[in-house]
């Protein structure tokens, strides 16, 4: 994979960064540039933004996305392992989520690994001493909501890699010694990638307390993959797994994601808001952030708040239609939390009701 030669830098909107100069909008999978580009296969003109070339087709497909940096021609998708394409680290993502400096400072430290994997094993010679073990294995635990899943796909974007997400559903078979030959596969196809175990309770438990014994060789595959794995593999999960011992010495870091702090809410509420939304000036921050929510519930409300305005025509979102969007998501939150709650609610408008919600659920 290519080095990327070119400056990324953040634009302050959390689904789009820019590569010199030029403004990028970004899915989880593809970028595309903003304005004017060149076709890679038949070098026609082409302007729009999320484009394929209207001569030859190229692009067409969606998977291809022509970007023309300062002369230079790259296609920044999905198959960066031909060679031709490269997939850029982006950093960008991993700034905007939000939690506490020293969480993040504790994975690039362990990113490292990866990064300076040349330096520390070939260069300072570890590869003689330390046979297996280059790769980096996280765990991401806490509430749901608290950003685990989004952090995997920073890590992945912040290695210039692609992550590979697995839930437990596909994984997971009936038959007796299928589980393990899907995770072996898996390790085997995607040996350079981020692989991120979503959720997958089932696959970390203790061996020791494994009912059947299918469940025993599983754990003990996924060891002998992760210690042969180069790349990084991250674990996510909503409990405080009992973790099998032998795959708790194999993670580099185990980070708790928990409820953010009055502090980090503020910042999840503004970062939720792109650069060009039509936000009205009268928000109030500090009573958004007063509200105990995990960011999980801050980007329902938001995206609420932008459905009900663009609903309404409105021109701006206003903090009377964030308050009412963020009424509703308590209200609907409740339901399933406490009745007396959500009846109080409904007759109270959120600044009067300062809620203690979502505590160590
Ligand atoms: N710490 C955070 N910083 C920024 N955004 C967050 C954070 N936590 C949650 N969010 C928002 O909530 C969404 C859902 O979070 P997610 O990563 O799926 O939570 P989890 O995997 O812990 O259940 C994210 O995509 C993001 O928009
Ligand atoms: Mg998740």
């Amino acid at each position: 994979m290519a080095n990327n030669p070119y400056e990324i830098s953040f634009t302050g909107n959390p689904f789009s960064y820019t590569i010199n100069g030029y403004d990028l909008g970004t899915s989880q999978k593809y970028s595309w540039v903003e304005g004017l580009a060149n076709c890679p296969k038949c070098a026609a003109e082409v302007t729009s933004s999320r484009f394929y070339c209207k001569e030859c087709g190229y692009g067409k497909d969606k998977k291809t996305k022509p970007v023309k940096v300062t002369g230079y021609e790259y296609v920044i998708n999905d198959e960066y392992e031909h060679g031709k394409y490269f997939r850029v680290a982006d950093k960008s993502l991993f700034e905007t989520v939000i939690i506490e400096p020293y969480k993040k400072q504790m994975i690039v430290e362990a990113l490292s690994l990866v990064e300076n994997s040349d330096l520390i094993f070939n260069q300072w010679g570890f590869k003689d001493t330390i046979e297996k073990g280059t790769g980096v294995s996280l765990l991401f635990h806490g509430l749901p909501g608290t950003g685990k899943t989004l952090m995997a796909q920073a890590v992945a974007d912040y290695l210039g890699k692609k992550l590979i997400t697995i839930t437990a559903a596909e994984v997971m078979d009936k038959y007796v010694g299928e589980t393990e030959k899907k995770i072996a596969e898996l390790f085997d196809k995607h040996k350079e990638d981020v692989i991120l175990f979503d959720e997958c309770d089932s696959l970390l438990g203790s061996r020791e307390r494994a009912r059947a014994s299918w469940e025993v060789s599983q754990v003990n595959v996924l060891l002998n993959k992760l210690e042969n794995h180069r790349g990084v593999t991250v674990f996510t999960t909503n409990h405080s797994t009992n973790l099998d011992k032998a795959l708790d010495r194999r993670i580099a870091v185990k980070v708790r994601f928990e409820m953010p702090s009055q502090e980090l809410r503020k910042q999840i509420w503004r970062r939720m808001f792109p650069k060009k939304a039509p936000l009205a000036a009268d928000i109030d921050w500090d009573l958004l952030a007063s509200y105990e929510i995990t960011g999980g519930y801050v980007k329902n409300t938001v995206l609420r708040a932008a459905r009900i305005a663009a609903f309404r025509k409105e021109t701006e979102i206003t903090f009377t239609v964030l308050k009412e969007a963020l009424k509703q998501e308590l209200m609907a939150l409740m339901e399933y939390e406490n009745v007396e709650q959500a009846a109080t609610a409904a007759q109270e408008t959120p600044e009067k009701e300062q809620l203690k919600l979502h505590q160590n659920r």
